[in-house]
């Protein structure tokens, strides 16, 4: 079973808290998920490989390491995801970038694909999916699907709030898929949405309703 990481940075929890707020407007919403995104991307590559180099300081020659010829694939599912891009790619800045497109039908609930291009080499790549809100799991699980049949093999997740329900369909459906969360927080409401959460996170980033 992959692992679920829930932060407990208090730079994370201080920021999220005003991602919450609904009084917080866009120009900084958008600001504090990056500022997020970045210092969970801090954690998330914690366990890439690292080998020596040798290179010479103004006073000597030494070894010192860098990260080992790691392939990275950054991949917003759009449209909230899009959100966290800048933050992680400031981290990894030669990853590539791919992109999903679902949305979640208001009705079925039901993820519905209508946009995929992705890094033509991502079976060779660790790819990190980024979605702010994991509520049912829906749409997460399907990109993750997408990802496999096209030949993924290393992928992990990252949100900013999950709902327990969604972490769950992502275990069950993906066991070797690691999570990685700002917060877990109680439960879906009637209409799916994440409670306490933080609303819609596509609306609120882009300012649309
Ligand atoms: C939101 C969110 C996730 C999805 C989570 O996207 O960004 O992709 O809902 O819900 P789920 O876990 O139940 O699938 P939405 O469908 O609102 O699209 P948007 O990003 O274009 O606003
Ligand atoms: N999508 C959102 O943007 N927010 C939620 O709480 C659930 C799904």
């Amino acid at each position: 079973m992959a692992k679920v990481v829930v932060f407990d940075h208090p730079l994370i929890k201080h920021k999220l808290t005003f991602i919450r707020d609904k009084n917080t407007g866009s120009k900084e919403f958008r600001e504090l998920v990056t500022e997020v995104s970045l210092l969970m991307g801090y954690e998330v590559t914690r366990d890439f490989p690292l080998e020596e180099i040798e290179i010479e300081t103004p006073l000597t020659k030494m070894k010192s390491q860098v990260i080992s010829g790691k392939k990275v694939g950054i991949i917003p599912i759009l449209r909230a995801g899009l959100g966290m891009v800048d933050g992680m790619l400031k981290l990894i800045p030669t990853a590539k970038v791919g992109h999903v497109g679902l949305y979640r039908d208001p009705e079925t609930l039901k993820p519905v694909e209508y946009y995929c291009k992705l890094p033509q080499d991502i079976e060779e790549r660790d790819l990190i999916v980024l979605d702010p809100m994991l509520a049912t799991g829906g749409s997460a699980v399907a990109a993750i699907n997408f990802l496999k049949q096209r030949g993924a093999k290393s992928i992990r997740l990252v949100c900013l709030i999950a709902a327990p329900e969604g972490v769950k369909a992502v275990e069950d459906a993906h066991p070797d898929v690691d999570i990685y969360v700002a917060s877990l927080d109680e439960r879906l409401n009637e209409h799916a949405y994440i409670v306490p959460g933080l609303g819609d996170a596509g609306d609120r980033l882009f300012g649309t309703k």
